[in-house]
């Protein structure tokens, strides 16, 4: 099948009590390894492309890697999405290049600033079939050249979203809710101990969501900076000479709990880095005298698959909707 929109996966994700999980892609064989693991478990996919991937990898190159994805797994419905949109250009590139869904975030504007670049954003993608993610609300963290330190984060506001949704009409709403982007979420001053000396950070504001959603019923909410962290690929970064201390993530009971209430779309990038960087530390300290990169990219793609897999069945519940 062609690239879809999100608006059958939504619908079925809000009504199903599960989630879509939205990847960022940056080459191929990150592309490859999610979007095998969603064949092998029938689960549709979001795959999400952002400024500094399009600075990257190229917007032609990485258009044509999604599409040769559609063309290998004709049976999984794929989103192509720009995260992070950052003006009205960017997002009007996007949809006149083939993406079938854009962010606008313009969730560091003033409210009547985002509402005005949001809808110009909606009526130009509504007219062309292409629907629009934005943003309400500040998370802290890293995305692209931006960086919000944790004090000028701010939670969404239910109180705002209503008249958010209905002034600007877009698709569906990404909200602050205590997750942040990036590898260090929390620091650990923010964080207690568990019995096994894990940091553990504080509990997302699922009040927030639940009277968001009691304002928006049937509205599907999106959660950014979604990653766990897993420990094991800190562990196996710091084992093979990296440097990542006190890296930590969302649990994912948590995120489980947020894709069994109006959470739609669970957006996981850093997760996809740490086991990509991982593999190949390790793969290099296990054969330092190896330069083929198909040698370490091979198994760096096709631990991408494994975790991808795990977030499908035991975190998102997006496998077997198709
Ligand atoms: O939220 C941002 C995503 O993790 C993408 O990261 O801007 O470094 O490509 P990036
Ligand atoms: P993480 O950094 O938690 O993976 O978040 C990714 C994200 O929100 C992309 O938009
Ligand atoms: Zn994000």
């Amino acid at each position: 099948m062609p690239l879809v929109t999100s608006t059958e996966m939504f619908k079925k994700a809000y009504d199903g009590g599960y989630a879509i999980g939205a990847f960022n892609v940056n080459n191929m064989e990150i592309v490859q390894g999610i979007t095998e693991a969603c064949a092998e478990v029938n689960s549709p996919v979001i795959l999400q492309v952002s400024k500094g991937a399009r600075a990257y990898a190229n917007h032609t190159y990485l258009v044509k890697l999604v599409e040769a994805a559609v063309i290998e797994n004709p049976n999984i419905p794929i989103v192509l999405h720009l995260d992070h949109g950052p003006d009205f250009e960017t997002c009007k590139s996007c949809i006149d290049g083939g993406f079938t869904s854009v962010m606008i975030d313009a969730s560091g504007e003033s409210f009547e600033e985002n509402v005005r670049v949001t809808r110009q954003v909606v009526e130009y993608a509504h007219a062309h079939g292409v629907v629009v993610e934005a943003e309400l609300g500040t998370l802290a963290g890293v995305e692209d050249d931006v960086k919000v330190k944790a004090e000028d984060s701010s939670y969404t506001r239910p109180e705002d979203v209503q008249e958010f949704v209905e002034r600007t009409g877009c698709d569906s709403l990404a909200i602050a809710i205590g997750t942040s982007h990036g590898a260090y979420k929390f620091t650990p001053a923010q964080c207690t101990r568990n019995e096994k000396g894990i940091l553990v950070p504080p509990p997302l504001r699922f009040d927030i969501l639940e009277e968001v959603s009691r304002r928006l019923p049937g509205f599907p909410i999106v959660l950014h900076g979604s990653s766990s962290v897993p420990q094991d690929y800190v562990k196996m970064i710091n084992e093979n000479g990296g440097k990542m201390p006190d890296a930590v993530g969302i649990p994912e009971e948590q995120l489980r709990k947020a894709a069994s209430m109006s959470v739609c779309k669970i957006n996981i990038d850093s997760d996809l880095r740490l086991a990509m960087t991982g593999t190949i530390r390790k793969y290099f300290s296990e054969h330092p005298d190896h330069f083929d990169p198909r040698q370490y990219l091979k198994p760096a793609r096709s631990n991408i698959k494994e975790l991808v897999k795990h977030k499908l069945i035991d975190v998102l519940g997006s496998n077997d909707k198709i």
